[in-house]
């Protein structure tokens, strides 16, 4: 009666949501004050690296004689930028005065700011546990942070909030290139062929259906504590997760990752945990409905069982048909 009454709860929770005007924006990313004219100066300044940066600036060239062939493969997404973290930067925070004019200075490149120059402490832990992962060990030099978070497009988990959105961001790197043979190439040149990302997982049904719902992430990297990111530790074959429990339970650990965010936006919206996952069970094993629980079980059990006899069946019929060709 009381799971009804929370499921209830939750439904008339989500439309109050409903009703709700969206939050704009920029207001859900203010973690640093910035005033509107500031701001203004920024995008202004952005626009005139966007004049050429841009499928406008492909278009209708702003300047004759560009080889815009190569213009063509470096046009930034100005709505994408502007909708990523780091939407209130100037792009010459982090390319330098060298491309301020064009021609561009030759060495410009070479000076671009890395995550750790303005992320220091962050960086400082995430550079300890990437020294770890499987990639630093393999391809130390080639693996940086860009090789997986685009400066222009990335947007923290927590700001995303909702699990599919999360994990289309982050398997779709790694997916590009354990799914890509050109990709894959490129970085372990020396490997004769790319192992299938469905067969080193074959012990895992329905494949694709997971990389869509769930992330390599979980079951590649240690356990972690609630409230903490994710290590930055890729685990190799060895270390990697493969109990069905520990995401198919009750007390599954997607709550303190997946779907931590999630469950404290809920938290702070409705004031407790759990609902959504209650209210839309996002996977199966996971609602706490004892009952379903219960049915969830009998599925699978009877599965295993109608394998079992199944199996037990082709045995018996094989002795039988052996007994009748010698008899
Ligand atoms: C007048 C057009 C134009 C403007 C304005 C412009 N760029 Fe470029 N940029 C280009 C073209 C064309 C290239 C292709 C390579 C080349 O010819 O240097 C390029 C190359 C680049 C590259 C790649 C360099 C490399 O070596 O691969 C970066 C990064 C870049 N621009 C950033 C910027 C930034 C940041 C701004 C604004 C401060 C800016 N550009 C303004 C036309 C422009
Ligand atoms: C937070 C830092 C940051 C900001 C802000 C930023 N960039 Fe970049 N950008 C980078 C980094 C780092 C790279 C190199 C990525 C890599 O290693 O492939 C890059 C690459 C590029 C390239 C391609 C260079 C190449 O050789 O492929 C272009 C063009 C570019 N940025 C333009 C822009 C423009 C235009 C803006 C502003 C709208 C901007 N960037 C804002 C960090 C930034
Ligand atoms: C020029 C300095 C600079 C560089 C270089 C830079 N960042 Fe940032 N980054 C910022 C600032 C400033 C913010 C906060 C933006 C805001 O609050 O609107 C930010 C926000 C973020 C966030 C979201 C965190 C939060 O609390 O909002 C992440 C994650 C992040 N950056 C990762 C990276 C990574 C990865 C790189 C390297 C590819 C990088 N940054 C390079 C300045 C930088
Ligand atoms: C193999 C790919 C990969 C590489 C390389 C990588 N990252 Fe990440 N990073 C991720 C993924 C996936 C997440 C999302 C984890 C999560 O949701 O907590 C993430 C999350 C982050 C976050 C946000 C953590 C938070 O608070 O939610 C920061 C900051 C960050 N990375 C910085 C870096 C820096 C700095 C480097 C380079 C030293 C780096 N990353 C290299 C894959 C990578
Ligand atoms: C830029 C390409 C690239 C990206 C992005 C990438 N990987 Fe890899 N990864 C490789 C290559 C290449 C190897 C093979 C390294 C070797 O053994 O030489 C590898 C190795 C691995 C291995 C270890 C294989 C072993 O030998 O045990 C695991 C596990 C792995 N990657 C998981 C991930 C996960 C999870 C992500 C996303 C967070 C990811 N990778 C992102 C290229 C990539
Ligand atoms: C449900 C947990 C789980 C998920 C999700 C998962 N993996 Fe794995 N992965 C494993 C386990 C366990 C192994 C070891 C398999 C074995 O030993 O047979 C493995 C093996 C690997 C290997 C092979 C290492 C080798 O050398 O044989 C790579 C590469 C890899 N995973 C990458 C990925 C990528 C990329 C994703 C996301 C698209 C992903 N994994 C998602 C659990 C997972
Ligand atoms: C890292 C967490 C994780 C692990 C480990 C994991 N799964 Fe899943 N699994 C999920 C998620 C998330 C879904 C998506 C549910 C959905 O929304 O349909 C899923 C879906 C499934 C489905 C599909 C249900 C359907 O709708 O078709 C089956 C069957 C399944 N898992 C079985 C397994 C088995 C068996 C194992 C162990 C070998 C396993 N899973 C390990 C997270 C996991």
């Amino acid at each position: 009666m009381r799971s009804l009454f929370n499921k209830l709860l939750a439904i008339v929770g989500s439309f109050a949501l409903l009703a709700l005007p969206p939050m704009p924006a920029q207001a859900q990313n203010a973690t640093a004050v910035i005033s509107p004219e500031q701001l203004a100066k920024i995008h202004a300044g952005n626009d005139k690296c966007l004049a050429c940066h841009s499928q406008a600036g492909v278009e209708h060239p702003p300047l004759a004689g560009m080889d815009l062939k190569k213009l063509r493969t470096l046009i930034r997404d100005a709505d994408a930028f502007y909708a990523s973290d780091h939407q209130r930067l100037s792009c010459t925070k982090c390319h330098n005065e060298g491309y301020d004019d064009f021609p561009h200075a030759a060495d410009a490149k070479d000076n671009t700011t890395t995550c750790s120059d303005c992320h220091s402490k962050s960086a400082a832990i995430v550079d300890k546990q990437f020294a770890n992962s499987v990639h630093a060990k393999n391809l130390s030099d080639k693996f940086t942070c860009t090789t997986c978070h685009n400066p222009h497009l990335m947007r923290l988990a927590a700001k995303l909030g909702d699990p599919q959105k999360i994990v289309a961001q982050d398997n779709r790197v790694c997916l590009g290139c354990h799914d890509s043979d050109e990709q894959f190439a490129k970085f372990a040149p020396e490997k004769k062929s790319r192992p299938l990302i469905d067969d080193i997982h074959s012990w895992l049904p329905n494949t694709r259906l997971h990389w869509k719902h769930v992330r390599c992430v979980e079951c590649h990297t240690p356990a972690v504590a609630a409230g903490e990111p994710i290590s930055h530790e890729i685990f190799n074959k060895e270390k990697a997760e493969k109990n069905c429990v520990t995401c198919h339970s009750a007390n599954s650990a997607l709550k303190t990752r997946l779907y931590r965010h999630l469950v404290k936006e809920e938290e702070h919206r409705l004031g407790f945990a759990n609902s959504i996952i209650l209210a839309s069970s996002y996977m199966p094993g996971v609602t706490r409905h004892p009952l379903l629980d219960a049915l969830i079980l009998i599925a699978f059990g009877a599965t295993f069982f109608g394998l079992l006899a199944h199996g037990l069946g082709r045995i018996i019929a094989h002795y039988i048909r052996r007994r009748k060709n010698h008899g």
